[in-house]
């Protein structure tokens, strides 16, 4: 029996006749896995990302299978479903600035609520007080009611978090989660996503730019390099070789990092 929660085969993204940005890359993401996505910049790994939950649309013949469902084949209705249960994690946070840190945390809920609803803010007491919850276990307890234009990146990735926590997702999914913060925050972001896998159970698929952090936090790495996965294995399987293999050209920029 499997135990992917998502499974990718063949899937494939032309951007125009000329930019093939995926050529058929296939992986599966288990439960309780955290596996990390390296490889150099223009590889693909942002389009495999935005691909995952169609903000951009495979090829034909591309396949994403999740909680059972191809995601390639699903409906504008049944994509919003789908949607609800990946958690996004963006490099610039995504956050509405004006607003607190819980309120943005609710966005999370908008998947659940009508439009009306959701435009109003009318969350229900019992997503306040998730909200409240997951900003505590992140350790934001003292900043639940700041704007978060008055947060720092650390923080603000916490509430990003919270965001996609309180979904109830099934996966989370984080492109370039830390490439905006300092290596402290980072830390305290990686941590966070490692419980997140292991303690709440939902696994993370992570796109990272620092090799030395995918060693350190991953159950599985999978290597891009032009649109094709090039190495797939543990950290303890990433050798010289296999980095050369996958950064190419960029291997002296990564090495000066
Ligand atoms: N919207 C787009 N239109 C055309 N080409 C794109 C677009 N987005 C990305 N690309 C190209 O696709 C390739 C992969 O890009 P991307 O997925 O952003 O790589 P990475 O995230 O690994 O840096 C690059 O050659 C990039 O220039
Ligand atoms: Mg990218």
């Amino acid at each position: 029996m499997s135990n992917a929660v998502l499974s990718i085969n063949n899937l494939q993204k032309t951007y125009a006749p000329n930019t093939k940005a995926l050529k058929g890359v296939s992986f599966d993401v288990n439960k309780g896995e955290l596996v990390s996505v390296i490889g150099p910049s223009g590889a693909g790994k942002s389009t495999l990302f935005r691909c995952i939950n169609r903000m951009i649309e495979p090829d034909q013949g591309s396949s994403i299978v999740f909680n059972g469902l191809d995601i390639v084949d699903l409906n504008r209705d049944n994509l919003k479903n789908v949607r609800k249960h990946i958690g996004m994690v963006f490099q610039h946070y995504n956050l509405v600035y004006r607003l607190t840190a819980i309120e943005n945390v609710l966005h999370g809920r908008l998947g659940y609520y009508s439009t009306l609803k959701g435009i109003m803010g009318l969350y229900s007491d019992e997503d306040v007080l998730k909200a409240g919850e997951l900003l505590d276990l992140l350790g934001l307890s003292e900043r639940k009611y700041f704007k978060c234009s008055n947060l720092s990146g650390g923080q603000k990735q916490r509430v990003g978090i919270a965001r996609a926590l309180i979904q109830d997702p099934t996966l989370i999914l984080c492109d370039e989660p830390i490439a905006s913060l300092d290596p402290q925050s980072s830390k305290v972001i990686m941590d966070y996503l490692k419980d997140i896998t292991k303690q709440m159970g939902i696994p993370c698929l992570v796109n990272l730019h620092q090799v030395e952090v995918a060693i350190n936090y991953s159950d599985r790495i999978i290597g891009v390099s032009a649109g094709s996965i090039v190495f797939e294995g543990t950290p303890g399987e990433v050798t010289e070789d296999v980095i050369k293999n996958i950064y190419g050209a960029e291997l002296n920029d990564i090495l000066q990092k």
